[in-house]
């Protein structure tokens, strides 16, 4: 006997990366931010007075969005605060979304998008990447003809760490019939040079909606707060009708007000980041991996062919404390995905990969 809706008795729940007890453990597993967060995070920590906690949380984190709003030069009422980037998902497919009607997303992508679209009762329609992680030109038309309300795009892409340009973009938000998400969960850590941005296309674009999140770029993803940047037409909906009472908790509205005000210290560590990420790269390559072009902070490495499987080298790297995150799908299950840490941690897995692969190129550590 079960009273669960049939939808759900039949899906799969998200798996999250593994979160070891041991604090030796080196986490390269989840994409988190290797720096802590901002020095004035301590601080409001310290200031807050549990009095406040008497009183409900401002209930659409207004102070939080006038603040956000004015990071990206848009209108308060351009802007949703949530509970990490995942609960606007969830508010996306709930408002946007009549259930039973598809979901439009690639293959690969984020995972929690399918368990979402299940819990809603709505199939998601996949479109396959191209061999290097491309996206197909007859993306939006294909979403199209499968009558996809919402459509959910990953840029920087995970877990490939490709950029789509905002051209891409574009093209997808401006030949879609539904709502269009840029999940920008990775975007700090772009490269500034190539000068990516999408949000000039939130004033060209009536179904277009971005997505951020602090989990990442601002060494925050235990607070659980991101943020919806769109038209108002979109986001009020959510604010006004489909978020819950009180989604965001006192305390993560002063934290999260704290750590972005400090640009400066955030885009510290996203710079410490991308130069981690070159002398990965190229270390990954030496040792036989193939790894793709990533603006994010973590790189899709395919374990070299003449040597272990990618499940033995996952599980070989766990035994000796690193854990990077091996997804076993297909077309994934001969490839790791290894979060940027600090140059310690990076160090220990190149040396642990050094050893298993018997060479010597390792720098000392
Ligand atoms: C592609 C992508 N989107 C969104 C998120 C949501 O992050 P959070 O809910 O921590 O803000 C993640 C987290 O790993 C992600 O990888």
């Amino acid at each position: 006997m079960t009273y669960e809706r049939d939808n759900i008795r039949a899906m799969q729940g998200y798996t999250s990366g593994e979160q070891p007890d041991d604090a030796r453990t080196i986490k390269l597993n989840t994409n988190e931010n290797p720096y802590p967060p901002a020095p004035g995070v301590s601080e409001a920590l310290r200031a807050f007075d549990p009095i406040d906690l008497r009183r409900y949380p401002p209930a659409t984190a207004r102070p939080l969005r006038t603040q956000i709003a004015a990071l990206h030069g848009l209108a308060e009422d351009e802007v949703i605060a949530t509970r990490g980037g995942d609960e606007l998902l969830r508010l996306l497919i709930t408002t946007f979304v009549e259930p039973g009607r598809a979901i439009g997303t690639t293959r690969p992508s984020y995972s929690l998008y399918g368990v979402l679209a299940a819990i809603h009762d709505s199939p998601v329609f996949e479109v396959d990447l191209t061999d290097d992680f491309g996206l197909p030109a007859d993306f939006a038309a294909d979403c199209n003809r499968n009558d996809c309300a919402l459509t959910l795009i990953v840029n920087p892409h995970a877990p490939s760490g490709r950029l789509f340009s905002a051209e891409e973009i574009r093209a997808v938000a401006s030949e879609s019939k539904g709502v269009v998400l840029v999940d920008e969960a990775y975007v700090d850590f772009v490269d500034p040079g190539i000068r990516y941005d999408v949000l000039p296309l939130l004033r060209e674009f009536d179904n277009l909606i971005v997505l951020r999140t602090l989990s990442k770029g601002y060494s925050l993803a235990g607070l659980r707060l991101g943020y919806g940047l769109g038209p108002a037409s979109l986001i009020q909906p959510m604010l006004q009708k489909t978020r819950d009472s009180y989604n965001l908790d006192a305390v993560s509205q002063v934290i999260a007000a704290s750590a972005l005000a400090d640009q400066t210290y955030a885009r510290s560590t996203w710079e410490k980041v991308r130069s981690e990420r070159v002398r990965m790269e190229s270390a990954l390559q030496g040792l036989g991996f193939t790894t793709w072009p990533t603006q994010t902070n973590f790189l899709l490495a395919k374990v070299p062919d003449d040597g272990p499987s990618a499940a033995d080298v996952y599980a070989h790297l766990k035994n000796r404390g690193v854990l990077v995150r091996f997804f076993g799908t297909a077309g994934m299950d001969d490839k790791l995905r290894v979060t940027v840490g600090t140059p310690d941690e990076n160090q220990r897995l190149l040396n642990l990969l050094n050893e298993l692969y018997g060479t010597s190129t390792a720098e000392g550590h």
